[in-house]
C-alpha cells in the first residue's frame, strides 16, 4: 500500500525483505522479556540493549548478560559501541557462539558516558575512525553487519550522506537513521526530510527512526521517507502492541486496542519473565516502568501506578496486580 523505495536486500539476510517494524536497541529497556513480548505483538526484528565492545572483550559477565539471546526466536540483533577498531573487531569475533542474526554498530548514542569514551555519535565527528571501526567489525563478524547513525554531530556538521555512502561501500547491509543530530539529543522533531533524502541516496535498505508512536505516525514516516522499515523506541515502552498497530496499517491483520484483561495477563507475564531472567529485585525494578505504563489509558491509572511502584520485588508486584484485577472486576471494568 505504500510506495516504498525498492532496495538491494543482501543475500545474507533474505528475511529482511519482509521486515517492516523493528524494536530499537534501548539500554535498560530491551531485555529478553521485552524483546519476546514485542516479537509476539509483531516486531519483525528486535535489538538487545547496546553493549560496550571493551566489556565484551574483557569478558565482563554483566555485559554478556545484556545480550543473552540463547534460544531466542529469530530475528534478533546485537549492538556494540566503542571507538577502538581492535576492541570492536575483537567483540565482533566473540559473537561466534552467540545467537544473533545481525550485528549493529552504534554511531548514534548521544549519552555523555558513551561519547566521552568517543563511542556512539562521537564517531560521526571523526569519519576516518568511523570507517576503521566499521572495517574491523565487518572483517571479524560471523553475521552481517548494520549500523545506526544520527543525521550528524550538530547542525554545522550534518554528514549523514557522507557517512551513509561510506557504510554502504564498506558492506553494511542496512543503515538505521535517527532523524536528529547528536546535539539535539531528543529535543525537537526527528527530521523526516533528511531521512527521505537518506533513503533516496542509498541502494541498501534504510530503517527510519524517530517519534513513531502509533499507526498514524508510522504511516507518516513511511509515506514521507519511503524507508524500508521503521524502528520504534520510546513508543514501544509500555505499549508493545504498537507493532500490531503498525502491521494493521500495512494491511496485515486488524488492530484493536488491548482490553484490561489482556493487559493484566501481559503485565503478569512481563513481571514473571523479567524476574526469571534478572532476579527478583532487579527484574522488578526494570519491569516496573513498563507495567505502570501499560495501564495509562485505563480508569484509575494513577492509583494503579502508585500501587505498582510501592512494591519491593516481583512477588509483591504480582500481589499488587491481583488486587488491581479484583478491583477492576468489582468496578466492572474487566469486560
Ligand atoms: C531509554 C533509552 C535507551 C536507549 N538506548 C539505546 C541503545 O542502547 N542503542 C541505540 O542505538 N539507541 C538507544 N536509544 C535511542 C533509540 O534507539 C532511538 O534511536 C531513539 O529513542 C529515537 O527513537 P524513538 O523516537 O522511537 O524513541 C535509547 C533511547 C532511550 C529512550
Amino acid at each position: 500500500m505504500f510506495d516504498r523505495k525498492s532496495v538491494r536486500i543482501s543475500p545474507s539476510t533474505p528475511w529482511f525483505a519482509d521486515v517492516r517494524t523493528v524494536l530499537s536497541p534501548m539500554s535498560g529497556v530491551t531485555d529478553r522479556a521485552f524483546r519476546d513480548i514485542c516479537r509476539d505483538y509483531g516486531a519483525g526484528l528486535s535489538f538487545c540493549e547496546f553493549t560496550a565492545a571493551k566489556g565484551l572483550t574483557y569478558n565482563s559477565e554483566r555485559t554478556w548478560q545484556l545480550i543473552d539471546s540463547e534460544g531466542e526466536r529469530a530475528p534478533v540483533g546485537v549492538q556494540i559501541f566503542g571507538n577502538e577498531p581492535e576492541f570492536m573487531g575483537g567483540a565482533a569475533r566473540m559473537m561466534r557462539n552467540t545467537r544473533l542474526d545481525v550485528l549493529d554498530i552504534n554511531f548514534g548514542c548521544p549519552a555523555k558516558k558513551v561519547v566521552k569514551k568517543c563511542g556512539g555519535s562521537a564517531l560521526l565527528a571523526d569519519v576516518p575512525l568511523l570507517i576503521e571501526v566499521t572495517k574491523a567489525v565487518i572483517a571479524e563478524s560471523p553475521v552481517p553487519v548494520s549500523a545506526k547513525i544520527r543525521t550528524g554531530w550538530d547542525e554545522d556538521s550534518v554528514n549523514y550522506r557522507e557517512v551513509g555512502l561510506a557504510l554502504q561501500d564498506l558492506g553494511c547491509i542496512w543503515v538505521t537513521i535517527h532523524g536528529r543530530t547528536r546535539q539535539q539529543k531528543f529535543s525537537g522533531q526527528a527530521d523526516r526530510d533528511r531521512i527521505a533524502d537518506f533513503v533516496e541516496i542509498l541502494d541498501i535498505p534504510v530503517i527510519g527512526n524517530g517519534d513513531v508512536v502509533d499507526g498514524e505516525s508510522y504511516a507518516d514516516m513511511v509515506r514521507h521517507t519511503r524507508c524500508h522499515a521503521v524502528m520504534v523506541g520510546r513508543g514501544a515502552i509500555g505499549n508493545p502492541w504498537i507493532f500490531k498497530q503498525m502491521d494493521a496499517v500495512d494491511g496485515m491483520g486488524e488492530y484493536e486496542p488491548p482490553a484490561m484483561m489482556e493487559i493484566l495477563d501481559l503485565a503478569r507475564r512481563h513481571i514473571e519473565e523479567d524476574c526469571r531472567y534478572r532476579g527478583e529485585r532487579t527484574g522488578a525494578n526494570v519491569v516496573r516502568k513498563h507495567v505502570a505504563r501499560y495501564f495509562r489509558s485505563f480508569p484509575g491509572a494513577a492509583a494503579i501506578r502508585r500501587k505498582l511502584f510501592d512494591t519491593e520485588d516481583g512477588a509483591e508486584m504480582l500481589v499488587a496486580l491481583r488486587e488491581i484485577r479484583e478491583e477492576a472486576i468489582t468496578r466492572g471494568s474487566l469486560s
